[in-house]
């Protein structure tokens, strides 16, 4: 099933397993629990949440963790048809530019994007998110 073809239920419920994620955030020093849950096109769901740290920089978002979390479980070859993210804060978390970056290796570019804004729920296209990823295209 491609992105498009998802149905709302599914993105919902795929939010609110990015939601349940957000639950085993660790953030102590920010206190904005984040939980991003991805659809794989093998019919897998995996969950990742914000890890942070002392050294501030060294934090990793949810939506990173999660697709680390996907490509050791399942290899390479997976690919991200929706993705959904999720905050325990109730304010707008759209995926950072470092995480649309590295989802953009591993996500159709028709997938859908569920996240908060201060406006409520939204959902985006891959594509519109991040219109003009980083390529190296070597000879
Ligand atoms: N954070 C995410 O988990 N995802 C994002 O896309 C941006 C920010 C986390 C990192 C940090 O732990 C907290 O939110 C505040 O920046």
């Amino acid at each position: 099933m491609k992105g498009q073809s998802l149905k709302e239920t599914e993105l919902l419920s795929l939010l609110d397993r990015a939601r349940q994620a957000a639950q085993h955030a660790y953030a102590p020093y920010s206190n904005f629990r984040v939980g991003a849950a991805l659809r794989l096109t093998n019919g897998e769901i995996v969950t990742g949440v914000n890890v942070e740290n002392v050294s501030f920089g060294l934090t990793i978002c949810a939506e990173r963790s999660a697709l680390v979390q996907a490509v050791s479980r399942f290899g390479p070859e997976i690919r991200v048809e929706a993705v959904a993210i999720a905050n325990l804060n109730s304010v707008a978390s759209p995926p950072c530019g470092a995480c649309r970056q590295m989802l953009s290796e591993f996500i159709l570019p028709d997938a859908l994007v569920i996240f908060p804004t201060t406006g409520g729920d939204r959902v985006l296209s891959f594509n519109e998110l991040l219109p003009l990823a980083f390529e190296m295209k070597l000879k």
